[in-house]
C-alpha cells in the first residue's frame, strides 16, 4: 500500500515543518530520492532537512564530487548525492554508490532518474513542483 503526504508551501521558511513531516514520514527508511526540475528547491528543501538532521556543516549540491558526506550531532552519517552530470550509471557505481545506499546512513539523493537501476527496492520519493509562486511537496513510500 502506498503512503502519501502532500504540502503546499508559500515560503521558504515553511520548509522546517515540511522537514520535520519527512523524518518522521520517513521512519527507518534511509534511502531518499529528490525529484524536481532544476531549480524547482530539491538543495535548498535538503538543507533544511540536514539542519533538523543535526548536521552542522554547509549542505551545497555536490555537483563536482557527486556525493557529500555530513554527520549529525548524535554521530549518524548523512550522504548527499547529485548525479545530474553522471551520463552512465556506470558512473554511479564506480563511487560505490551502492555501498552507500546500504551502509545505514541516510541517503538523499538529487536526480535519482539517472540511476534507477542502482536504487534499493526502499525508498522515500520525494517531489517537488514549482509553479513560479507555490511549491507542492510530496512525499510517497511503496
Ligand atoms: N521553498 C522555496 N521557497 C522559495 N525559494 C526557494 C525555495 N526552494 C528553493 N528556492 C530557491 O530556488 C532556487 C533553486 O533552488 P535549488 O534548491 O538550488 O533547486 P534544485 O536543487 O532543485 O535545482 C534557489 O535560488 C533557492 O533559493
Ligand atoms: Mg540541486
Amino acid at each position: 500500500m502506498t503512503r502519501r503526504k502532500e504540502f503546499t508551501i508559500v515560503e521558504e521558511g515553511e520548509l522546517t515543518e515540511v522537514a520535520k513531516a519527512l523524518i518522521e514520514f520517513a521512519g527507518e527508511e534511509k534511502v531518499w530520492i529528490f525529484k524536481g526540475e532544476m531549480g524547482a528547491g530539491k538543495t535548498t528543501f535538503i538543507r533544511y532537512i540536514c539542519s533538523e538532521l543535526g548536521v552542522n556543516e554547509n549542505v551545497s549540491s555536490p555537483t563536482f564530487s557527486i556525493v557529500n558526506e555530513y554527520s549529525c550531532k548524535n554521530g549518524q552519517l548523512v550522504y548527499h548525492f547529485d548525479f545530474y552530470r553522471i551520463e552512465k550509471e556506470r558512473e554511479a557505481v564506480d563511487i560505490g554508490c551502492e555501498e552507500y545506499f546500504y551502509s545505514g546512513g541516510i541517503c538523499l539523493i538529487e536526480w535519482p532518474e539517472k540511476i534507477l537501476n542502482l536504487l534499493p527496492e526502499r525508498i522515500i520519493e520525494v517531489n517537488i513542483v514549482s509553479d513560479g509562486l507555490n511549491r507542492k511537496i510530496t512525499f510517497s513510500h511503496d
